[in-house]
Formats: structure tokens, sequence, C-alpha cells
């Protein structure tokens, strides 16, 4: 057991190996970006109060079907975003980034959007936030920093707002809502962010739990969690190392197009909420009046929708080549219809089609750019990954890069000295 407070001003060997033999095997892997930020926060404010852990993650099927009210399978994962807190003993808040090497100091009770430092935006409309509802935070130190490759589309992004509204949260004792953790760090995106996203990454990021998929309806958020038992296959990512930025991408474009469409399909039948209302023959109907080009986009969405209500026949039954096939339709439409995915992710998929081994893939997240997911035969894995990389670059001039991803716990409290909490003791 470590003694009183888990993390000194080093890390020393006996609590090294505590931490390598304790752990989640997880966290083992992550072990380094835990320390590096708790020797960080050792250094520059003494002891942190609270330490948590906010996933990125992976999506399985919905793609871009959230905002328009369809079902999505995510689930967080084994990259992550770690923050250390304390409370500040003088009236002025500051955060660090250890990525950026860079900190700001706050007003804590009036935070305004800034032009830069960028990465701050996703913090400060976190807790611009928090104070509209009424939440004033004591002022508090914070470093964090993370593994999740950025522009990937494993939503970093999300795993940064959530995880610090969740560590604000535990800090503060507020006992704020899951459900309202989620809106805050939603809310930061669309406002302090700019991008119009939907609310699955944030959901996946809060909610998720280990080896389980969610199962979310993004109209009525009711959910369920689904055992995804692999087998002899594995989940695999392979970053495209094209980066994408959704807010200068056309998500928010795509969004529109999909809002524009529903727009006209009202006219016609008043019933119509969201393309979750749309049937495929109702679309073909009114094709000479949405227009070709929204036609297809709301054509993906509506198809999309109805293959995750039948995907997850496929995985509660194990039927992953089932499951495999509608990933490969997936991208198949988010490729020719909705027009999110770029050569380099459709050489990926690609690739993966003609690998008898690869029972599904399909780009993941936004698009433009960032990771294919797959999943591969165990035993053909690393000589199909060897392959890829070299097809790959020989192509591209460029490398592309695997992760090897598994299923992990949302958004959790490491340690919390107020509560005398810690996973590590
Ligand atoms: C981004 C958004 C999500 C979702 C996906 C596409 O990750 O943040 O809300 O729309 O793209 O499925």
């Amino acid at each position: 057991m470590i003694d009183g407070y888990l993390f000194k001003v080093t890390i020393s060997l006996t609590t090294q190996s505590y931490l390598v033999s304790n752990l989640s095997s997880n966290l083992k892997l992550v072990e380094s970006v835990c320390e590096r930020v708790v020797s960080k926060f050792n250094e520059l404010f003494g002891e942190a109060d609270v330490i948590t852990r906010s996933p990125g993650r992976i999506n399985l099927l919905g793609e871009h079907v959230d905002y328009n009210d369809g079902f999505v399978m995510p689930a967080a994962i084994n990259f992550s975003t770690y923050f250390c807190l304390s409370e500040s003993r003088s009236s002025t808040s500051r955060i660090y980034s250890l990525k950026y090497n860079e900190s700001i100091e706050i007003d804590s009770y009036n935070p305004q959007r800034l032009n830069k430092p960028v990465w701050a935006n996703f913090l400060l409309g976190v807790l611009r936030q928090l104070v509209d509802r009424g939440y004033n935070t004591k002022p508090f130190h914070c470093v964090f920093d993370g593994d999740i490759p950025t522009g990937a589309g494993l939503s970093s992004s999300a795993s940064v707002e959530c995880g610090f509204v969740y560590s604000l949260n535990e800090l503060n004792d507020w006992r704020i809502p899951k459900k309202d953790l989620m809106d805050i760090a939603q809310w930061s995106e669309h406002f302090y962010v700019g991008v119009k996203c939907g609310i699955m990454d944030q959901f996946a990021s809060v909610m998720s739990i280990k080896d389980s998929v969610v199962v979310l309806d993004c109209r009525s958020m009711e959910y369920r969690y689904l055992p995804l038992s692999l087998t002899e296959h594995k989940l695999v990512l392979f970053d495209s190392k094209v980066k994408h930025s959704l807010v200068d991408s056309e998500y928010n474009v795509r969004r529109e197009e999909c809002e524009q469409g529903v727009e006209i399909l009202k006219k016609i039948n008043p019933t119509i909420k969201s393309l979750r209302d749309v049937t495929e023959s109702m679309l073909a109907d009114s094709k000479a009046l949405v227009g070709n080009k929204i036609f297809d986009r709301c054509l993906y969405v509506v198809q999309e929708i109805s293959r995750v209500q039948h995907a997850t026949d496929d995985i509660a039954k194990n039927n992953l080549m089932a499951f495999g096939k509608k990933m490969f339709e997936t991208h198949e439409g988010l490729s020719k219809l909705y027009q999110v995915s770029c050569p380099e992710l459709d050489f990926l998929v690609d690739e993966a089609h003609a690998n008898p081994s690869v029972l599904g893939s399909r780009m993941m997240g936004g698009g433009f750019g960032g990771c294919t997911i797959n999943i591969i035969k165990k035993t053909a894995m690393q000589k199909f990954v060897n392959d890829l990389k070299v097809k790959y670059a020989n192509r591209f001039g460029f490398e592309m890069v695997p992760y090897y991803v598994t299923i992990e716990e949302g958004a959790h409290t490491v340690v919390n000295k107020t509560k005398n909490f810690s996973i590590l003791a």
C-alpha cells in the first residue's frame, strides 16, 4: 500500500513497481503519461488532490448519425488524457498543458474564449458553461496531458473537455449528473471550439465500460452495453496520418446539408423531425425536390441508421462476419455518398477488403483523414500490418501507423485525496 498520498515530487522506484504491478493492463500502457503529468504537477504546484483519466474512443458503426438522431456504437479505448488538480491557495487558477509546455492563468468567475492558445478554449468553454449553470469552482491548479493522437478521429478533444469537467466536479464535489457533464463538454465544443458535433464522443468518453460497446439512441438518449467478444480477432486502427481538423473541414457543412434535407422533406411530411424519421422510399420519392447532393447525403444517413440497428444483432449473436460486411458498406457510403473520406483512407479500406483475414474495415470519426477501424484475424494480423505499411508508404510517400486498441472504462477518478480514494491503493 502506498503510504498516505500516492504521488510525491518524484515517483520513487517503489511507486513505479507498485504502478506496474497494480494498475490495469490499460493503465500500464499509459502509465508513463500519468507519471509525466503527476511529476510536472508536483514540480509546479506540489501534491495533487485529484487525478483523473478520460479516454478517447472508437466507434464500431454509426458514423455521422449522432446529429441526425440515429444510433451509434462507440467505446472508450486505451488512449487517454490525464488531469491532475488541486485547490489553489491564492485566488487565481492556472492550467498547464504539458503537451504544449504552456500555461494560462484564468479568471474562473468570468472565463472568456481566447484567440491563443487554441488548446485553452476546450477548457475555457467548459468553465464558461459551469459558471452559466451556477457552478463556481474554487481556485485551482491543473496540469494535463494525454497520448491520444490528435486529428486521428479518436476524440482527443472530447477526452479533454470531458476529463476537465469530470475533474472539476470531483475537486468541488458538486455531484453533477453524468448527462450534464456530457452536455457541458459538448457546449464547449460547439461554442468555444466551433464544431457542431453530436453527442457520441462525449457520451463514449463519460459512459463507456470495459469490453463492451455502447449502443446509444441519440434521439431518446437511451443506451445499453453490448459485450464485444472478438475471440480470435483484434481491433486495429490504421492512422492515415492525414490530419483532419473538424473546424476547417466540412463537418459543419455536412450537418447543415442534413438539416436542409430535413427542411425540404418536412414540407411533404410534417411529421418528419430528423433523418431518423425518413425511409429510403420516402427519400426516393422526393429526389427531384432535394437535389442530387442533398439526396446522397441523406441516403447515406438513412441507410446508416438502419444498418446500425441490424448490426447490434450481429454483435449480440457474435456474428462478426456479418458485422464486418456492414463496416465495408458504411465505408462505401461515407466515401461515395457522404464524401468525407480521402484517397488515403480509401486505399487502406480497399487493401483490407482484398484480404480475407480482415472481417471489416472503414474510416472512423469525422473523416477527411484520421484512422480506419479494422477487425482482423489475430494469426494473420502482423503480416497484414507489415505489408500494408510498406504498400502505404510506397503509394503515398509517408507512413501509416497502426494502433492496437482495447475497450476500456470511461472517465474515472484515479485518485481523490479529499475522499481518501485511490484505484491504486
Ligand atoms: C465527430 C463528432 C461526433 C460524430 C463523428 C462522426 O467525432 O464529434 O459527434 O458526429 O464525428 O460520426
